[in-house]
């Protein structure tokens, strides 16, 4: 409460001065210009008539003009401070503290892409890039060119299936197209266009008349490598691989070569690492033999570099190739290949 002023016409603002202290916030804004604005606020225009005052009462009106309008800018002060604490205060009680956060769903690499990428990643260590070719092949590059027989029953577990369109014109050899069976045939697509030497992986799908079945799926992924150089032999094949497999599988893992037959490759091999499960001893994770088959390889046989337009008297070389589910499955200890085709989000959020 302000005391009256013994200036009857400035005594009719103190009510007013007074009642600002219970406007909302858009009275107040109104009323803060009305009295105070610097141009035509009732306190600007009271000091300029000041001036015309007879001199006796210049001084004491002019003064008591100043208190008061200091007093109304306290309290537009002090009612706005109040205005913006009340509504702070509403604002949080808006925030329910006990509500759940709203959840992001972040996405993860599929294990069996992981896989892909650790052992290309191996590889490009050594030196190999990278290659890739058409999963819809002729039958030349897939089998001719990799020197199967015509007829030869090493094609009766590539059975596949055939596309029914017309092959382009020019291509080597039966032009008949397939969907491939292995990565073999970019073997020779890389030596066709890239004189050796050649260190290359190449990861794709390929397509066979298998059933989808715990151990089986008609379509997976294969790694396919290649060495193609002079004097490359297969020493250069075993300490290659055997590193990859203590690099993939870890410093102690026992490895393997078998004989084997394939009709690209000669000699060949398959690779098989000793069971870590039950090292060695025989368990049901390696159906009690102690060894887990990993991949075949074996030397690029000359059939195969005569085809793709090379001297196999001045080069020689190494392939392999090896499923990276199956390999997946053996890491991760997946009893089903299916499962890595399935996108169940509880198997593959233990991949994140
Ligand atoms: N292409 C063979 C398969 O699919 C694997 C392999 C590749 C073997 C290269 C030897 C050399 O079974």
């Amino acid at each position: 409460m302000i005391e009256p002023t013994g200036h009857s016409e400035l005594d009719a603002l103190l009510p007013r001065i007074a009642a600002i202290a219970g406007l909302d916030a858009d009275t107040l804004e109104a009323e803060q210009t009305a009295l105070l604005g610097r141009k035509a606020g009732l306190f600007t225009t009271l000091l300029r008539s000041v001036a015309d005052l007879p001199i006796e009462r210049k001084r004491t009106f002019g003064a008591t003009v100043n208190r008061l309008k200091t007093a109304a800018e306290a309290a537009v002060d002090a009612r706005r401070a109040a205005l913006d604490a009340a509504a702070a205060q509403a604002a949080r009680r808006d925030v329910d503290l006990t509500m759940p956060g709203r959840k992001r769903a972040i996405g993860g690499i599929h294990p069996t892409n992981a896989v892909v990428d650790e052992i290309v990643g191996i590889f490009r260590g050594l030196g190999f890039s990278v290659a890739t070719g058409p999963e819809i092949e002729t039958v030349w590059y897939n089998f001719g060119a990799l020197n199967f027989p015509p007829d030869h029953p090493a094609m009766d577990v590539h059975d596949t299936l055939y596309v029914d369109a017309a092959p382009a014109a020019g291509e080597q050899g039966d032009p008949t197209l397939l969907l491939r069976t292995h990565t073999s045939p970019v073997q020779i697509r890389v030596l066709q266009e890239t004189p050796p030497p050649v260190r290359v992986v190449m990861p794709g799908m390929v397509y066979r008349k298998d059933p989808f079945d715990p151990s089986h799926a008609p379509a997976f992924l294969q790694i396919e490598g290649l060495a193609v150089d002079t004097d490359i032999t297969f020493v250069d094949l075993k300490a290659t691989l055997a590193h990859f497999a203590r690099s993939f599988f870890g410093a102690q893992t026992v490895v393997r070569f078998r004989p084997s037959f394939f009709p690209f490759t000669e000699p060949s091999a398959e690779m098989d690492i000793q069971c870590r499960l039950c090292a060695g001893k025989g368990c049901p994770a390696c159906k009690g033999t102690g060894w887990m088959e990993i991949l075949g390889c074996g030397m690029v046989h000359p059939n195969v570099l005569a085809s793709a337009g090379l001297d196999p008297e001045q080069v020689s070389g190494w392939a392999f190739g090896m499923g990276p589910q199956r390999i997946a499955m053996q890491r991760y200890d997946i009893r089903d290949i299916r499962t890595l085709y399935e996108g169940d989000m509880r198997v593959l959020e233990q991949f994140r």
